[in-house]
């Protein structure tokens, strides 16, 4: 798959804000710019020092990573090329909104290089379900036709 059609797309969830502070919102359909049924919310925190979360690729459905606090590296793949998106909580100084991530299925993906305190939303249009997950590379060539 060339770089072009890489399977993530940005997602800015816009801020309400004022005197009290920012509250921003993320629901399914196009007010809420989520681009799918919200099914699943899973988040990491407390993550170590140098930790590494990932290193693995889903095929079903949809997922937006959002970052509520601090900072982190999300870095995708298609089995070809690589790409790492920095993605920092807080408002962006462009447009004032909060930049998530959207990994489309197939994408293989590594977070790393989180700030301390770092937490992560991530919200998916799938229920849980351990088969859908390839976690060896070899594997993943293989399944994507880019292996030997
Ligand atoms: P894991 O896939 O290793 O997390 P990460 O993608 O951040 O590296 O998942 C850690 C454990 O949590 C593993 O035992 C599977 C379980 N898990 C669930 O039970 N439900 C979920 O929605 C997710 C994402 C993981």
């Amino acid at each position: 798959m060339p770089l072009a059609e890489y399977p993530w797309e940005h997602v800015s969830l816009p801020a309400h804000t004022d005197e009290r502070g920012s509250l921003t919102m993320a629901q399914s359909g196009p007010v809420g710019l989520v681009p799918f049924e919200i099914k699943r919310t899973y988040w990491l925190h407390d993550i170590k020092d140098g930790g590494k979360r990932g290193a693995h690729a889903t095929f079903n459905g949809l997922q937006l990573v959002i970052p509520l606090a601090g900072g982190f590296a999300v870095t995708l793949s298609d089995g070809v090329s690589w790409r790492t998106f920095n993605l920092r909580a807080g408002l962006s100084m462009k447009n004032g909104q909060t930049d998530g991530l959207l990994i489309k299925p197939g994408a293989w993906r590594e977070l790393d290089h989180f700030l301390p305190g770092t937490v992560v939303l991530i919200l998916a249009d799938t229920l849980y379900e351990d088969v859908d997950y390839c976690r060896d590379w070899s594997e993943y060539l293989a399944r994507v036709g880019k292996g030997e």
